[in-house]
């Protein structure tokens, strides 16, 4: 049995449904976690909170990085005839977009911690200092990145939902093969469609 790493014209390989899952945990972990750590009122916890919120975002930003690659060197699986001709063209719009926040929020927190006045350092899982952006330090700074990095965080999650809920209706609605070609590519014995 021949694990399948790369994608084919019908199928995502294994390489890029790990790095989907991994990323689609920490997206959504990271804005779970982004919005539990400034509310809490403990000021000690909350600064631990951050300091694991900039190490996961860090680690987050690397991720979407390989993710990017790996997908430029791969092939695109196509979506399978059944899918409505709306679709079709709504979903690889809405993938492009996911890109595009999975990429701009973790860059956008980057930002907002190399601007700020604070100058507290960034040392992801405490193993280097992550040098911050060649970006003015001011509070002027800091507010617009603040609230620039909030908001697309919460575009970043809308665009999720909507894409969760695409594929929940093709997993319990249509019952085709969308849902499951993110779970697991066939195995090399099986026909590939
Ligand atoms: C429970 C959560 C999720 C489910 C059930 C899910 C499900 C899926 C499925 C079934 C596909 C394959 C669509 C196809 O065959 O064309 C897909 C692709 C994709 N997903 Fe998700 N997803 C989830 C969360 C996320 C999150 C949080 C993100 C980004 C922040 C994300 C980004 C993407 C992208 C960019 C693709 C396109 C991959 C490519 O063609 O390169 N997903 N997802």
């Amino acid at each position: 049995m021949a694990l399948l790493f790369r994608n084919t014209p019908t199928h995502y390989g294994w390489i890029a449904i790990l790095l989907h899952w991994l990323i689609a945990v920490l997206f959504i972990g990271q804005f779970a976690l982004g919005l539990a750590m400034v509310r809490i009122s403990s000021q000690r916890t909350a600064f631990e909170l951050i300091q694991w919120h900039k190490s996961f975002g860090f680690l987050l930003l690397g991720l979407v990085l390989v993710r990017i690659g790996w997908r430029l060197g791969n092939v695109r699986p196509t979506l399978p005839e059944t899918v409505a001709p709306l679709e079709r063209r709504a979903a690889p719009l809405v993938h492009a977009l996911l890109y595009v926040v999975q990429l701009i929020v973790p860059l956008s927190g980057w930002a907002l911690v190399s601007v700020s006045v604070l100058e507290v350092p960034s040392v992801p899982f405490d193993l280097f200092v992550m040098p911050n952006l060649p970006l003015g330090a001011s509070d002027a700074a800091e507010a617009f990145w603040s609230v620039a990095h909030e908001w697309l965080a919460w575009v970043g999650i809308a665009l999720a939902a909507l894409h969760i809920l695409a594929a929940l209706r093709h997993r319990f609605l249509l019952r085709d093969s969308v849902f499951q070609r993110m779970i697991a590519p066939p195995s090399g014995d099986e026909p590939r469609e």
